[in-house]
């Protein structure tokens, strides 16, 4: 599998949001209003990045592939923010100019390399794994669900693609140095999951998640992703896997296993 394979996964993936029910005659309760207003208004501006600094670390790899795949990457997650975007104007959810969270994790991912650019990012993908997951059954909104169902599928193939670059970086890299870097990250997410917890708290309640089962929920996904960079399993939909399957917990972007619940 090569950077190619990604560039061509992600042009192919490009018009998957064009069939979306925005005749979906759904209008969000009041519950459900409280129950996902905020959080959706920091995720939606958190997708909107502009990209600039990520596209520059990723002329450092010197690769054209990379750089187009990159590319094809940002102009995703900015889709991610206009199809939220529009789901919110029709639902009357004001959208935000900036979020302390968003702006946080933009001023460190400027300071950084190419690696450290993509680990910080990491740790947001992987909170947006499952914060889709949850708001999938946060409302009864069919095409908010439809917009997570997607979301969440893009998600995953991110995971694959930065975990993917992230093992191609530190291929032959160990000991001590290897191994304060892998628990500075895991501070990192951990940070990250609770200020995410704590600013998405009521979309956490009405998806059926409290901080435990949230806390659960990103632990087993950070431990997919550690393998991930490893020898775990990654694969471009549809292609070749790099490794063979490894036996282990199911990524958050998979289908909600659990009953959908009502927004209290
Ligand atoms: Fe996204
Ligand atoms: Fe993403």
């Amino acid at each position: 599998m090569t950077f190619t394979d990604f560039k061509t996964y992600f042009q192919a993936n490009q018009g998957h949001y064009t069939d979306l029910a925005w005749d979906d005659p759904h209008q969000l309760t009041a519950h459900e209003l409280r129950a996902v207003r905020a959080s959706l208004q920091t995720f939606q501006r958190g997708e909107s990045s502009e990209g600039h600094y990520l596209y520059a670390r990723a002329k450092q790899l010197g690769d054209a592939e990379y750089l187009a795949a990159m590319r094809l990457f940002i102009k995703e997650e900015q889709r991610h923010a206009a199809v939220l975007g529009r789901f919110m104007d029709q639902q009357g959810i004001p959208r935000l100019r900036g979020h302390w969270l968003d702006a946080a994790f933009r001023g460190l991912r400027r300071v950084l390399g190419l690696e450290h650019t993509l680990r910080v990012l990491l740790t947001a993908e992987v909170v947006a794994a499952v914060y889709y997951r949850v708001l999938f059954s946060a409302t009864y909104s069919g095409l908010l669900q439809q917009i997570c169902r997607r979301i969440m599928l893009d998600e995953e193939m991110h995971l694959n693609f930065q975990c993917f670059t992230l093992r191609h970086l530190s291929a032959g890299r160990g000991g001590v140095g290897a191994w304060l870097r892998r628990l500075a990250y895991r501070a990192l997410m951990a940070g990250a999951a609770l200020a995410a917890y704590a600013t998405s708290r009521a979309t956490f309640r009405a998806g059926g998640y409290g901080l435990l089962s949230f806390g659960a929920a990103i632990v087993a996904e950070y431990a997919r992703v550690e393998r991930m960079q490893q020898d775990g399993l990654i694969a471009v939909r549809g292609g070749q896997p790099v490794a063979p399957a490894a036996v282990g917990p199911v990524g958050a972007w998979q289908w909600p296993g659990q009953q959908l619940r009502a927004a209290p």
